[in-house]
Order: C-alpha cells, then sequence, then structure tokens
C-alpha cells in the first residue's frame, strides 16, 4: 500500500508493506552512496537485508551505529555522524538512509537536513512509534542543554519504507508503547481506528512470566494483519495532518494531545520509569470528556499500558504544574490543552497547568 504525502515539491511516498524492507535499494536508485544510520538494538539482520538491498542495486554503502537509548540523540552524535560523512567525502549527490526507531530517525534526518545544506534522506522506521508516528512528517531534532528535540529542522524524507515484519523483533512493551500513539489518533480524528482498539485484540497480552516477550512471541497472522491495519489507519490519520499544516502553526497540535500531562509525568519521572508512550498513556484520558472516559481506559488497558501512575510513584501537584510551566512557551501564562469529548473529534482549549493538573 502507498500512502502519499503531497506537500508540493517535498511530496513522497510512504510504502507499507510486509518486506518493504527489500526495496529500499531500487528506491533510493543508482549512481550514488548511502550512509545507513542505525543504533546498537535494531537487529543486526534487519540492518543487513537493508544493506543487502542497497548493494544488489549497485549503492556503494558505509554504516553508523550509535549506543540505542535517547541520550545518543545527542549534539556529541550528530558531529560525529557528519565527521563521518565528511571523511568518506559524501556529496550532495549521496544519500542517508535511517534503519531504526525514532531516535535513530529524529538524528540520521538531522543530519542529513544540515550535511551541506542538506541531502536526501530515507526513513525505515523499525518501532511501532516511528512506523506511525515519528517517520512522517519531518521534524528531525536532537536533544540539548536538557531539552528534548531543542535543536532541529523541518527536513521531508525523500521516501518511507514501512515494514511490519521488521516489528516481530520488538519487546511487546515498545509495541505497545508506539501504540498509545496510534490510539491517540484515533481517538481525536478517526473513530474507526479507535474501534479497531475497543473491539479487536491488536496486541495479546504476554504470556505469564515472559515480560520481554517479543511480538513474534505474541501475535499470529491474524493479529500481524490487525497491526498493518493500525500502522495504515494511524499514518494517514497523522499525514492528513501533517499536509495541513506542515511546520505546527495550528492544525499539527491536536497530535499533542494527551502529550501536556505526559510530559510533566515524563520529565517529573526522569528516563527509565515508563516510556514516552507510556506517559501519553496516563497522560489521555484526563483530557476526555466524562462520557468517554471509561473506553478510553478500558481501550488503553487492553494494551497493557498504564492509565495511572505505578503504584508506589507519587508524584506531587506542584511537581507536575512546575513541570508544565517548564514546558510551555515563553510569555504566555497558558498552554494550548487538546480535549476530546467524542470519539473522533477533538477541541483546542487555553488551559493554565493548575487547570490541566485538576483534570488528573
Ligand atoms: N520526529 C517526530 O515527529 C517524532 C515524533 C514522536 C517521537 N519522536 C522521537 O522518537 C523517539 C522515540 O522513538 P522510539 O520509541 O522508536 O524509540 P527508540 O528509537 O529508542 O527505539 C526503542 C528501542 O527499540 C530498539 N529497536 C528498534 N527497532 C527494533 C526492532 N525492530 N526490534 C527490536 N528492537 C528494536 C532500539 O534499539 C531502542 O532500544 C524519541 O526521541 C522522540 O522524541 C519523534
Ligand atoms: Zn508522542
Amino acid at each position: 500500500m502507498i500512502i502519499s504525502v503531497n506537500l508540493g515539491e517535498k511530496s513522497y511516498d510512504i510504502t507499507l508493506e510486509r518486506g518493504a524492507l527489500g526495496r529500499i535499494g531500487e528506491v533510493v536508485g543508482r549512481g550514488r552512496r548511502v550512509c545507513v544510520v542505525t543504533d546498537d538494538g535494531v537487529p543486526a539482520s534487519t540492518v543487513q537485508k537493508a544493506i543487502d538491498a542497497l548493494e544488489q542495486n549497485g549503492i556503494g554503502t558505509l554504516t553508523y551505529t550509535f549506543p540505542q537509548g535517547e541520550e545518543s540523540k545527542s549534539f556529541d552524535t550528530y558531529l560525529a555522524l557528519q565527521k563521518t560523512l565528511l571523511d568518506a567525502h559524501f556529496t550532495r549527490k549521496d544519500a542517508v538512509v535511517a534503519v531504526g526507531g525514532g531516535v535513530v530517525g529524529d538524528l540520521a534526518g538531522f543530519a542529513a537536513a544540515t550535511y551541506m545544506r542538506g541531502i536526501d534522506f530515507y526513513n525505515v522506521p523499525t518501532t511501532v512509534l516511528s512506523q506511525v508516528d515519528s517517520s512522517i512528517g519531518g521534524k528531525t531534532a536532537v536533544d540539548f542543554a536538557g531539552y528534548k528535540n531543542m535543536i532541529g529542522a523541518f527536513h521531508q524524507p525523500r521516501a518511507v519504507l514501512i515494514d511490519p515484519d521488521v516489528l516481530l523483533t520488538l519487546p511487546r512493551r515498545q509495541a505497545a508503547n508506539g501504540l498509545a500513539e496510534a490510539l491517540k489518533m484515533g481517538l481525536t480524528s478517526d473513530a474507526t481506528l479507535f474501534s479497531l482498539f475497543e473491539n479487536e485484540t491488536i496486541l495479546p497480552p504476554a504470556p505469564a512470566g515472559r515480560e520481554n516477550a517479543t511480538v513474534a512471541d505474541i501475535a499470529d497472522r491474524t493479529t500481524m494483519t490487525l497491526l498493518e491495519r493500525v500502522i495504515a489507519r494511524a499514518i494517514t490519520v497523522k499525514r492528513d495532518v501533517v499536509q495541513e499544516d506542515e511546520k505546527e502553526t495550528g492544525l499539527r497540535r491536536v497530535l499533542n494531545f494527551g502529550h501536556t500531562l505526559g510530559h510533566a509525568v515524563e520529565s517529573c519521572l526522569g528516563l527509565s520509569e515508563l516510556y514516552h508512550g507510556e506517559c501519553v498513556a496516563v497522560g489521555m484520558a484526563p483530557m476526555c470528556g466524562a462520557q468517554i472516559r471509561d473506553r478510553v481506559v478500558a481501550a488503553l488497558q487492553r494494551l497493557g499500558l498504564p492509565t495511572a501512575l505505578p503504584d508506589g510513584v507519587k508524584i506531587g501537584r506542584d511537581a507536575l504544574i512546575e513541570a508544565i510551566k517548564h514546558d510551555k512557551k515563553a510569555g504566555k501564562s497558558t498552554v494550548t490543552a487538546v480535549l476530546c469529548d467524542e470519539i473522533g473529534s477533538f477541541r483546542f482549549v487555553d488551559m493554565t497547568a493548575e487547570e490541566l493538573v485538576a483534570r488528573m
């Protein structure tokens, strides 16, 4: 399936199909070199498939691998990658291919956006989160001085290849983490997508005692087909939003649903406790009207996502308020919050940090 993103001369296609990874060579095209950027948590076999597909098309490759984790989404890694491109004499006709999750995509995309004022960037996202969210829309960045995504650029990819098969090696918890973002998109913008989460088992639970289960351990053919449907609908929601508002001056803020409280929880907890999508899951129900809140909580719980702070974890009201104030745009006393009263719809409301925390 091809989902086209129409952004004038920056338009590109997202290909969603099993085995899409093997098509990266023909998509990038002959007569140039490619730097494959990845991290050491992406299975070597997945990276090798991409390299083989490139080389079979006569494309010379070099690989830049950095340690997995958000800590690597840094200016240091960015500089080391730029140095690698420079030492290999990459020119403006060469390209960067990201094979990994959102950390790899954001970092590789920013490197491509700025190397020699911008070279071609291709994204092969390998986590659910990056397949449904971060690989679409052209936001690239690194974290800086304790702030997430502080230095970055809008740089649309030339193409995105989404291969659901690469998700088989992903830990179940990481998959659920990414599905939180897809559920969010259904909730605000696509009632049919939300109904899949309500009525189908998108991600079966891990067997008892197998907290480290991967998608392959729990998913059969039916669940993989369902997962693919969810990914397709979520991509379409995100595509529509980005087409309407590429640089986030209005509508694109709908994607922040659940994120204002979610980010506050995330920054109070620090990096290790809950994943980003899990924090967003905690931040979603409070932004829903009373008439749908129970349905949203039930859908999140079906994925095994948290809907409240884990047992034993306490964050004070004041700490959350401070975190929201820290996040908000300088000079404004309120934040634009996204509320959902009816599945598949949303409204923007300016709220103070105190009002937001009172909803939790
Ligand atoms: N650009 C955007 O619009 C945008 C949107 C949302 C999030 N983001 C960013 O995305 C990042 C989070 O992305 P993420 O959740 O993908 O995290 P991630 O990139 O850290 O990946 C999670 C973990 O999964 C591992 N992994 C990747 N693919 C795998 C596979 N196929 N099998 C097994 N393990 C695999 C990685 O090595 C990593 O350890 C954050 O930095 C966030 O800011 C960006
Ligand atoms: Zn998010």
